[in-house]
């Protein structure tokens, strides 16, 4: 849980009054562009950095303030800072015995990674997606309540978010809280069941993945009065752009809707239809770099 948490570094406002929650058993998704302030917020979250005011908990506690922090949160936050000589079976070895988990728990979390073969190597010769795979053991040593993964899905191909996805699926599943960040909304959609978008360190929406997706979709719709159904969809609260001579775009009304108020003002219609595949536009909309959100955006998602 983050309430009001704001950390400067000189005249950068890396994270501005920013507030949210996760919840445990759903995978989050914490999404913003580069420079949005997520490595910050999650720094402060494990007590790496100290906030300039506000905090950072997790189950009502900071981290630092826990007496077997690697327990209760595993957190990936580089996946860099391996001795590369080291086999990754050795790496995780290490860590066993630094917080006094069974040195079998190491082949335990190799094999969930998918790492029990490449284990056995030196790390020098991993790939991007072996270090995230070999990192995100690290994290799941302790057996973790609370996982905490900076940019997870970055070096992964296709293939690997598609573990990486089921893994985290199963942990969630299992009511553990997973917080995952991304500047790429698309690399984590097929992932994450709840979002939270910053922005210069600002909240600009928390949701679930399908209110957002809901929120972003648009309803096409055909009709020869123009301008007797514009108006009427105005009344209604919902953005409208006319995209052809007889053609509207609407935001912020379902399909019924559109329908239901044509009906209701005697507008005749000629086509109706649903057009998803717009949450990267709507992520694109809500990080863009503006003070302003776009009308359409606001007060649609809850
Ligand atoms: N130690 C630091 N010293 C100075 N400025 C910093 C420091 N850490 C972060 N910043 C600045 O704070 C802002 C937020 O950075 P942060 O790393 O939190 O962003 P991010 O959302 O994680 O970005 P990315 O997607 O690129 O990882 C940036 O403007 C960054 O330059
Ligand atoms: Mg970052």
């Amino acid at each position: 849980m983050v309430s009001g948490l704001s950390k400067a570094f000189g005249p950068v406002r890396a994270v501005d009054d920013l507030s949210f929650e996760v919840e445990p058993g759903v995978i989050t998704g914490f999404l913003g562009p580069n420079g949005s302030g997520k490595t910050t917020t999650l720094r402060m979250l494990l007590g790496l950095i100290s906030p300039d005011s506000g905090s950072a908990t997790i189950g009502g506690r900071g981290y630092s303030a826990r007496t077997r922090p690697n327990s209760d949160i595993g957190a990936v936050l580089d996946a860099a800072g391996f001795h590369p000589a080291r086999t990754g079976r050795n790496h995780l070895r290490v860590y066993c015995t630094v917080n006094g988990y069974p040195p079998s728990r190491a082949d335990e979390v190799l094999a969930l990674v998918g790492l029990a073969e490449s284990g056995k190597r030196a790390v020098r010769g991993y790939s991007l997606g072996m270090r995230q795979r070999l990192a995100l053991a690290t994290a799941l040593l302790g057996d973790p309540a609370v996982l905490v993964l900076d940019e997870p899905a970055n070096g992964l191909d296709p293939e690997g978010i598609v573990w990486m996805r089921e893994l985290l699926r199963h942990l969630a599943d299992e009511g553990r809280t997973v917080l995952v960040s991304s500047h790429v909304l698309s690399e984590v959609q097929q992932l994450v069941d709840h979002v939270v978008i910053i922005n210069r360190g600002r909240l600009v929406q928390q949701s679930t993945l399908v209110a957002l997706a809901e929120a972003s979709s648009r309803v096409a719709v055909r009709t020869p009065d123009v301008e007797q159904l514009r108006a009427a969809l105005d009344r209604a609260g919902a953005h409208v752009e006319q995209s052809k001579p007889d053609s509207l775009q609407v935001t912020g009304l379902t399909v019924a809707e559109v329908g239901h108020h044509a009906f209701a003002a005697g507008v005749e219609l000629h086509g109706l239809a649903a057009e998803h595949g717009e949450l990267e536009r709507m992520f694109f909309a809500l990080t863009a770099d503006t003070e302003q959100q776009p009308e359409t955006m606001s007060g649609r998602v809850r």
